[in-house]
């Protein structure tokens, strides 16, 4: 592994929902900055090994453990079992998410509260093990400014309304201010606590929205950039995140959708 930029030598890092998309990208490149990698999934075992077992080959360290973040018996043992491969965690990047998309007058109380489970309580219950160790364990000043740092992953829909996804952008929503409540709340013990609101990333999750030519150009339309987003776009914003480059960064929602949240649809009208 190159010893090039590894301002997270050291470190160990535990990346939610890490088997694909997003989260499969951000693993990769906190590993790329020489941390030790906690890589959660839920249900696809496979491709998470695989991912750990690349990280390895890579010259990193990583685990891959089985837990869905809606449970609160299994968060406290994911985060045992890093802390006993690892010895401690730094960085906790609560990524795990789905969608259960329905028209409002269709959506069931299961699609409602699953979405609520995952994406809201998960990064809850992420976040409390992870601050309960990060405040249990030696600080290590020499290498992280911070004590620990978390990266709550939301969405452009933390902001941005949705039609047929009441349940998501109201997650979405919840995140942002559990992110920001926690930033100050943690502040004073040099926790820092910042989000990342990505826009439209070429992932399984909206696959319909990219896949065929038609959806892609409707999508173009929403995307000044003029392109789709990328998982690695992510994995970079992460490391910044994470690292002591941002250390004066806290309670910060950062964008990197490629200007969606810029209302295009306002270039020439309004
Ligand atoms: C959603 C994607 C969507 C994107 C932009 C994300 O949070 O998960 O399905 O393409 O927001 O709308």
């Amino acid at each position: 592994m190159s010893q090039a930029h590894r301002p997270l030598r050291e470190q160990t890092a535990l990346v939610t929902g890490a088997s694909s998309g997003i989260g499969a990208a951000v693993a990769r490149a906190l590993a790329a900055a020489g941390a030790a990698l906690a890589v959660n999934y839920s249900g696809q075992r496979e491709p998470a090994e695989r991912l750990a077992d690349e990280i390895v080959q890579g010259g990193g360290q990583a685990l891959s453990i089985q837990a869905d973040v809606s449970d609160e018996q299994a968060v406290e043992r994911m985060m045992r079992e890093t802390v006993e491969r690892f010895g401690r965690l730094d960085i906790l990047v609560a990524n795990a998410g789905l969608q259960r998309d329905a028209a409002f007058v269709d959506m069931t109380l299961a699609d409602w509260q699953r979405v609520i489970d995952v994406n809201l309580t998960g990064q809850f219950l992420c976040c409390r093990a992870a601050v309960r160790q990060f405040l249990q364990q030696a600080d290590r000043p020499e290498l992280s400014r911070a004590r620990g740092k978390i990266i709550c992953m939301s969405s452009v829909h933390e902001i941005i309304p949705w039609a047929g996804h009441v349940n998501y952008a109201a997650s979405k929503g919840g995140v942002l201010m559990l992110m920001k409540s926690l930033a100050q709340e943690l502040a004073p013990q040099r926790i820092r606590v910042n989000g990342i609101a990505p826009g439209a990333i070429r992932t399984p999750i909206n696959r319909a929205a990219w896949e065929t030519d038609e959806a892609l150009q409707r999508l173009l339309a929403l995307i000044p950039h003029g392109r789709i987003g990328e998982p690695e776009d992510i994995g970079k914003a992460a490391v910044w995140l994470a690292s002591d480059d941002s250390d004066y960064v806290n309670g910060a929602s950062l964008f990197v959708d490629g200007g969606m949240t810029l209302y295009p649809g306002f270039e020439d009208n309004g």
